[in-house]
């Protein structure tokens, strides 16, 4: 199993506010589903209730610690251990946030699929750090801000060293 983790953070590591995206760029969003909508992904219970989320067209895991929890179109389970226990062995799985959960996956991930949204901006919850010593880019590509998406923003994608 490949494990991916794939998200969007601002120059100063921001990913959300008031469990929303902190911008609207319908470019990375089209990305973002293209990436996952055939893949298996792995969220935390916010990320699942966010209005941002997107839900995969194969297969849909949430973490929680409530114990009778269940939501339409996922699969429950009670931590990112048991989480990964559930896919194909040999399928590239996505870790789609947020805060709490990339931080788990960051320790485990094997790929990182980043849009670095190219802004400072202010927001309660973070991506944790890509330590260059970890983490080698293997793929670059800028997006110019237009009149549709509101900043500049890179998708990157790493592979772990
Ligand atoms: N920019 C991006 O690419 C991106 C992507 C995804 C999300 N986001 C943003 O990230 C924010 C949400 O992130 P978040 O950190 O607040 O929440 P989160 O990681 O989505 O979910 C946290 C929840 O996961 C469950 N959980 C966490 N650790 C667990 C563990 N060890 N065992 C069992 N359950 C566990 C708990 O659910 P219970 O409380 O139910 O027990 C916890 O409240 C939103 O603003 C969202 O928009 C951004």
């Amino acid at each position: 199993m490949i494990i991916s983790m794939i998200a969007a953070v601002s120059e100063n590591n921001i990913i959300g506010q008031d469990n929303k995206l902190a911008w609207n760029l319908p470019t990375d969003t089209a990305y973002y589903k293209n990436t996952i909508q055939d893949k298996t992904i792995i969220m935390g219970r916010k990320t699942a209730e966010s209005p941002d989320m997107f839900f995969s067209k194969k297969r849909n895991i949430l973490i929680t610690r409530k114990g009778n929890y269940q939501k339409e179109n996922f699969e429950v389970t009670s931590g990112l251990e048991e989480a990964l226990k559930l896919p194909e062995e040999n399928e590239e799985v996505f870790i789609t946030g947020g805060g709490e959960i990339y931080k788990m996956g960051m320790e485990i991930a094997d790929k990182l699929y980043i849009t670095r949204v190219h802004t400072v901006i202010e927001g309660d919850t973070s991506f944790p750090e890509i330590k260059p010593e970890l983490w080698k880019m293997i793929s670059e590509r800028k997006i110019e801000a237009d009149e549709k998406n509101e900043y500049s923003f890179s998708f990157l994608i790493y592979e772990r060293k």
